[in-house]
C-alpha cells in the first residue's frame, strides 16, 4: 500500500502513504489544499500526525512505551534519570565516559544567576510554583544568551538549572531560605537536598526517596506528541529560542487535563475520603452525562489499554510507602476506585484506564512533596523529552512554521455602523 485515493467532487487524487518503523501508517495530506482547495478537519488533532519522530514509540492499544527503542519497563528498572536524559536528547545510550562527562556538565551548571533570585522574591507566597517555574524558564534567556550557536550549552544549562528553579520556587512558597546546589550530590539527591534541607539542621537524603524520584522522573521523561510537547514544537517552529519554547511547554503542562491532573487526583481522593469513602458516588458522577465531572487520572488520548507507566507506579506506590513506613488511606481509596471503575461498563466501553497521574501523587505525598509541587516535578521529568523533540524538530528539513487552517463559521461580510448610529 503506497497511496490512497480520495474522490472529491468527482475528481480523484492520489495521496501518498507513509509507513513508520513500527508499521504505523499515515496518509500524507500535505498537498491536499494546494491540489483541491480543501483542508483536513481534525479538532484536537486526534487523527493528525504532525511530524515524523524517532524519539518515542507508543502503541496505545497494546500499552507499549519505548524511548529510542528501549522499553519503559527496562529503563524504569535499571537506568538513572540522567542516563535517560542523555538517551532521549542524543539518541543513544551513553558509554561510561559519555555519562561521566554529561553528569559533570550537569553538576557544573546548577547555579542560577544571583540576580534571578530577585524574581522569586517578587512573588507572593501563595504563588503556584508552576507559575514561577514557567516564568523562570523563559527568564533564563534574559540571563544566558539564547542564540543558535549556544544550543548545546543551553540544553545543559536548562537541565541543570531547572531543578534549582523548582526547589527555589518551593522554598519561596514556604518562606524558607534558598538552599544552594551541592556538587557532591547526584541529580536527584541534589534536588531533594535543595527542597528539604534547612540551614539549622543536617539533612540526609533518603535512598528510598531518591530512588522513587529517579523512577518518577524516568516515567515522565517523554511521551511523543502530547499537548505540552506539541506546544514546544509549535512555538519552536517559529524559530523561537530553546528557553522560550520550553517555557511554553511548561504552561501547557499545567492544565488539569494534562500534567495538572496529578494534583487534581489527590484533591479528588481527599474529597472521597472526607465524603465517607464513597467511591461509587464519584464513579456515578463521572458517568453522569449531565455533569462535567471526570475521574482525574483516568483516560488517555492514546492509551486504550493500561498506561504502562501507571502499572509501574502502582507497584512502586506499595513498595515506597512500605519502605518509608507510611500508611496512606488515599492509596486504599485509589485502588478501590480503580477496581470499581474497571468493572464498570461506562469505563470498559470507553477503554478508560488509570494513567500516569493516578498513582504518582500518592508516591509524591509519601516522599513529603507538597501537592502544589507535583506538576513542577512532572515538568522536571518531561524536560529531556521536550528538549529532544525541540532539537529533532529544528534539525528536520520538513519543519515549517506550524500554522493550522480553520473552517470559518462566523458572520458573513457586514457593513460597519459608526458608534453614534448604533
Ligand atoms: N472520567 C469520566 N469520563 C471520561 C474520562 C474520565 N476521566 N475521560 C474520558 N471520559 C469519557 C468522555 O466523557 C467521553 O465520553 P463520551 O464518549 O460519552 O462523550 C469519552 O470518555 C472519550 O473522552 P474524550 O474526552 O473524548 O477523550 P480525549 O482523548 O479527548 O481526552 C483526556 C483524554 C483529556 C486524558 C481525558 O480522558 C480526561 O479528561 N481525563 C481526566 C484528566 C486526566 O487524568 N488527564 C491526564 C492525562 S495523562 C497526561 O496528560 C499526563
Amino acid at each position: 500500500m503506497t497511496s490512497a485515493t480520495l474522490t472529491i467532487n468527482g475528481k480523484e487524487i492520489e495521496l501518498p502513504i507513509l509507513e513508520g518503523s513500527e508499521h504505523e501508517v499515515g496518509i500524507n495530506i500535505s498537498k491536499l489544499r494546494s491540489q483541491t482547495g480543501i483542508v483536513a478537519y481534525d479538532p484536537g488533532y486526534g487523527n493528525t500526525g504532525a511530524c515524523s519522530s524517532g524519539i518515542t514509540f507508543i502503541d496505545g492499544e497494546k500499552g507499549i512505551l519505548r524511548y529510542r527503542g528501549y522499553p519503559i519497563e527496562q529503563l524504569a528498572e535499571q537506568a538513572s534519570f540522567v542516563e535517560v536524559c542523555f538517551l532521549l536528547i542524543y539518541g543513544h545510550l551513553p558509554s561510561q565516559a559519555e555519562l561521566a562527562d554529561f553528569r559533570e556538565q550537569l553538576t557544573r551548571h546548577t547555579l542560577i544567576h544571583e540576580d534571578m533570585k530577585k524574581f522569586f522574591e517578587g512573588y507572593p507566597p501563595s504563588a503556584h510554583p508552576m507559575a514561577i517555574m514557567a516564568a523562570m524558564v523563559i527568564s533564563l534567556s534574559a540571563y544566558y544568551p539564547d542564540t543558535p550557536d549556544l544550543v548545546d550549552l543551553n540544553i545543559i544549562r536548562l537541565l541543570a538549572k531547572a531543578k534549582t528553579i523548582a526547589a527555589f520556587s518551593y522554598k519561596k512558597s514556604i518562606g524558607q531560605p534558598y538552599v544552594y546546589p551541592r556538587n557532591d550530590l547526584d541529580y536527584t539527591a541534589d534536588f531533594l537536598h535543595m527542597m528539604f534541607a534547612v540551614p539549622a539542621e543536617t539533612y540526609t537524603v533518603s535512598p528510598t526517596i531518591a530512588k522513587a524520584l529517579n523512577l518518577l522522573l524516568i516515567l515522565h521523561a517523554d511521551h511523543e506528541q502530547n499537548c505540552s510537547t506539541s506546544t514546544v514544537r509549535m512555538v519552536g517552529s517559529s524559530q523561537a529560542s530553546l528557553f522560550a519554547s520550553i517555557g511554553a511547554g511548561v504552561c501547557a503542562l499545567w492544565g488539569p487535563l494534562h500534567g495538572g491532573a496529578n494534583q487534581e487526583v489527590i484533591q479528588m481522593l481527599e474529597m472521597i475520603r472526607d465524603d465517607g469513602m464513597n467511591t461509587q458516588k464519584y464513579v456515578d458522577m463521572a458517568k453522569d452525562p449531565n455533569s462535567d465531572y471526570r475521574l482525574f487520572g483516568f483516560g488517555h488520548r492514546v492509551y486504550k489499554n493500561f498506561d504502562p507507566r501507571a502499572r509501574i507506579l502502582k507497584g512502586a506506590a506499595d513498595e515506597v510507602l512500605a519502605e518509608l513506613g507510611v500508611s496512606d488511606p488515599l492509596l486504599t481509596i485509589a485502588k478501590n476506585l480503580e477496581e470499581v471503575a474497571l468493572q464498570d461498563d461506562y469505563f470498559i466501553q470507553r477503554k478508560l484506564y488509570p494513567n500516569v497521574d493516578f498513582y504518582s501523587g500518592i508516591i509524591y505525598r509519601a516522599m513529603g512533596i507538597p501537592t502544589d509541587m507535583f506538576t513542577v516535578l512532572f515538568a522536571l521529568g518531561r524536560l529531556p523529552g521536550w528538549i529532544a523533540q525541540w532539537k529533532e524538530m529544528r534539525g528536520d528539513a520538513e519543519t515549517r512554521i506550524n500554522r493550522p487552517r480553520q473552517i470559518y463559521n462566523g458572520s458573513g461580510e457586514s457593513t460597519y455602523v459608526p458608534l453614534n448610529q448604533r
